[in-house]
């Protein structure tokens, strides 16, 4: 047993028991997201929390309808095909007990303004915006309530797949929030079946760069 035990313990998990997530689990999980750090402490996060097997089904469906509407006009047929292979990649919360949406509010880079002031080039501007530290944060506090969640019991899947359908998906639940846009969708639910797959992961050598 590791102290790290709850980070191995995640896994992405697609298909869920037919068992309703308890609202004071789901409240536990969102206060354990809410912890992460973010830029300038701006907590620029929403979450919205689907109980409704019926509308989380219906979420699935507008996927597919976008997915068929984008494919329907893409000319390369290898494109189209793995575009239409892959959607079941896009709605794997089909079934789910629970559905998280993941908002994130517009965030100023510290710096953005003053590079600006002074006139800074359009690329060096880019290149700061592309840092996105208003999506680390809100990355953040997703890890986190994927970690809360396994601690608790629960799988997850962090999916930024449904994405090309997000106006549509919001347009569904009649969700508007100034400024906020979804950025990823989870569902949660207790594990269908204690599968243990374990994506290959790079080694650790590979991918670190040690400077003495
Ligand atoms: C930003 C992001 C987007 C992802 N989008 C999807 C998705 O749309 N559909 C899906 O089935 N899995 C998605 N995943 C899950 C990855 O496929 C998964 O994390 C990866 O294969 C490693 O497996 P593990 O999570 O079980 O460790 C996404 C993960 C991340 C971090």
């Amino acid at each position: 047993m590791s102290n790290l035990d709850f980070i191995y313990k995640r896994h992405s998990i697609r298909r869920f028991k037919d068992e309703v997530v308890p609202l004071d689990d789901l409240q536990e999980i969102i206060k354990a997201a809410i912890h992460a750090p973010s830029g300038k402490n701006d907590q620029n996060w929403h979450f919205v929390i689907i109980r409704s097997k019926e509308k989380i089904n219906e979420i699935v469906n507008v996927v597919e309808i976008k997915n068929e509407q984008i494919a329907a006009k893409i000319a390369d047929k290898d494109i189209k095909s793995f575009f239409t292979k892959v959607l079941k990649y896009h709605t794997a919360f089909r079934n789910a007990p629970c559905l998280i949406l993941i908002y994130a509010g517009i965030y100023k880079p510290t710096g953005l303004e003053e590079f600006k002031a002074i006139n800074e080039s359009k690329e060096a501007i880019q290149e700061l915006l592309d840092t996105a530290p208003g999506i680390q944060g809100v990355a953040a506090a997703i890890e986190n309530l994927l970690l809360a969640a396994a601690s608790l019991g629960y799988g997850t899947c962090w999916m930024t797949g449904p994405n090309y359908a997000a106006k549509e998906i919001s347009d569904a639940i009649n969700f508007k929030k100034e400024g906020y846009s979804l950025m990823a969708l989870t569902p949660i639910g207790l594990p269908l079946d204690q599968e243990n797959k374990r994506p290959h992961r790079k080694s650790v050598e590979d991918i670190i760069t040690v400077i003495m």
